[in-house]
């Protein structure tokens, strides 16, 4: 069947609507000390083509809110919107059984462009420069679920709708506020935001967010962690084996006391990250094959910008197995502070990926380096086959 459709020109994934196996539940848990395959199933069936590689990508999503980020809810019952009279505030207020949320996102328009423009959703502050022809749209992520402390589980604007109970993670929280923004901008033509040339951004633990974000939001079509460390780029495992190597850097044990970023389900696996049926390599590949650059500061040794490098190194062979091996970027510069982008240095890499997946423009975004040559061993952390996927 596949070879006569291929002999048609036609691809299995278009052909069809995506049948998935059931999605499991109570799988045996493995220990592995290396990177786990992103390209076998837990059924232990090797993916081969796209259409697999799409299922294959919705378990793993299963998996991630299983363990790790607690899950991401459903669609509200029912969304509405307003936007304010000079147009920089899109109101939106989602509604779930008999609950219901008003938040608030501010937008600034390019002073450039065409509408509909293109737009960076940012968690807070936007700490990355926006070109001219471009919007920014500003999201209080702390309000919509609290960051502050571990008193902050079930806190905030998210917990008021989905109950205090509800297993999302700060992380996945913020994912679920994100889809009412693009979900707002699709119903909403005169805020002039083309909800299908969207990225998301945010810096340290709003950068953990934004790669979150872009995993579990399809309509992101470009997605750029900045120096978001364990818990975002780097991978559980990799850091794990930095601290082991004296390297004082954040991994599992400490965050989990530290925030709430990740689930309550996760604390189990903090002090043996081996069991984890994934890693991040897997979170990035999740956003596979849409846009992702990834921002890091190599300096930060609590960053673990090793155990970033070789995670996100990794997490390229699922981009390299889709065929679009250049659809992710990663662009690692030291010499400045914490969440302070250095624009001398970083923008063409960064301005490359906007041009590309925000603009429409026909450019190499041929990123992949980091300043203070880091190597990273895939002999020693990846012991499977990158296939060519059809
Ligand atoms: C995994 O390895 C750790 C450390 O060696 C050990 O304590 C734990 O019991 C193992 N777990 C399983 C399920 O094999
Ligand atoms: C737009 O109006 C809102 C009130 O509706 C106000 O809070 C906000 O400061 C205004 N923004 C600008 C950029 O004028
Ligand atoms: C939006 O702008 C208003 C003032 O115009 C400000 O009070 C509010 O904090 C801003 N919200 C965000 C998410 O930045
Ligand atoms: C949340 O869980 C606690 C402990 O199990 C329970 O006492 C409480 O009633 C639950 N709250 C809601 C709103 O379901
Ligand atoms: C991890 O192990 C450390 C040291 O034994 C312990 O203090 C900590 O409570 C453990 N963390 C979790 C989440 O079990
Ligand atoms: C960092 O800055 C110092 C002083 O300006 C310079 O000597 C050094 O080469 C720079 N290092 C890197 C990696 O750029």
């Amino acid at each position: 069947m596949r070879s006569l459709l291929a002999l048609l020109g036609l691809s299995v994934v278009y052909a069809f609507p995506q049948r998935c196996p059931p999605l499991p539940h109570d799988i045996a848990l493995r220990n592995g000390s290396t990177l786990p395959d992103p390209f076998t199933t837990v059924r232990g069936q090797r993916v081969q083509s796209k259409a697999q590689w799409s299922c294959r990508a919705k378990e793993l999503s299963a998996l991630f809110q299983e363990y790790e980020l607690g899950t991401l809810p459903d669609r509200p019952s029912s969304l509405k919107t307003s936007l304010s009279a000079n147009g920089s505030g899109l109101t939106i207020t989602p509604t779930v059984g008999d609950r219901s949320i008003t938040y608030t996102v501010n937008i600034t328009l390019p002073t450039t462009g065409k509408a509909p423009f293109p737009a960076v959703i940012a968690f807070g502050a936007p700490s990355i420069p926006v070109p001219s022809n471009i919007a920014t749209i500003v999201f209080d992520n702390s309000e919509f679920a609290q960051q502050d402390s571990l008193a902050s589980r079930g806190q905030g604007l998210f917990y008021d709708l989905h109950g205090p109970n509800a297993t999302a993670s700060a992380l996945t929280a913020w994912a679920w506020g994100v889809s009412r923004i693009i979900d707002a901008l699709e119903k909403t033509p005169q805020v002039r935001i083309n909800p299908r040339r969207l990225a998301i951004t945010g810096c340290s633990r709003n950068g953990k967010g934004a790669l979150v974000t872009g995993a579990f939001e399809p309509r992101i079509a470009l997605t750029i962690p900045q120096e978001s460390g364990s818990g975002g780029a780097a991978c559980w495992r990799l850091s794990d084996y930095q601290l082991a190597h004296n390297e004082i850097t954040q991994t599992a044990s400490e965050i989990v006391d530290e925030n709430v970023w990740e689930s309550v389900e996760f604390r189990k696996f903090a002090n043996n990250t081996d069991l984890l049926p994934f890693d991040h390599h897997e979170l990035a590949g999740l956003v596979a094959p849409r846009g992702l650059i990834v921002i890091d500061n190599s300096d930060y040794l609590w960053l673990g910008p090793w155990s970033s490098w070789g995670c996100m190194s990794a997490g390229r062979l699922i981009y390299e197995a889709l065929g679009v091996t250049s659809n992710m970027g990663y662009s690692s510069i030291g010499n400045h502070s914490h969440c302070q982008f250095p624009v001398d240095r970083q923008t063409p890499d960064l301005y490359a990926f906007y041009s590309r997946f925000l603009l429409d423009e026909h450019v190499e975004t041929d990123v992949f380096y980091n300043s203070v040559d880091l190597t990273f061993d895939y002999s020693r952390f990846v012991k499977w086959k990158v296939p060519r996927l059809y």
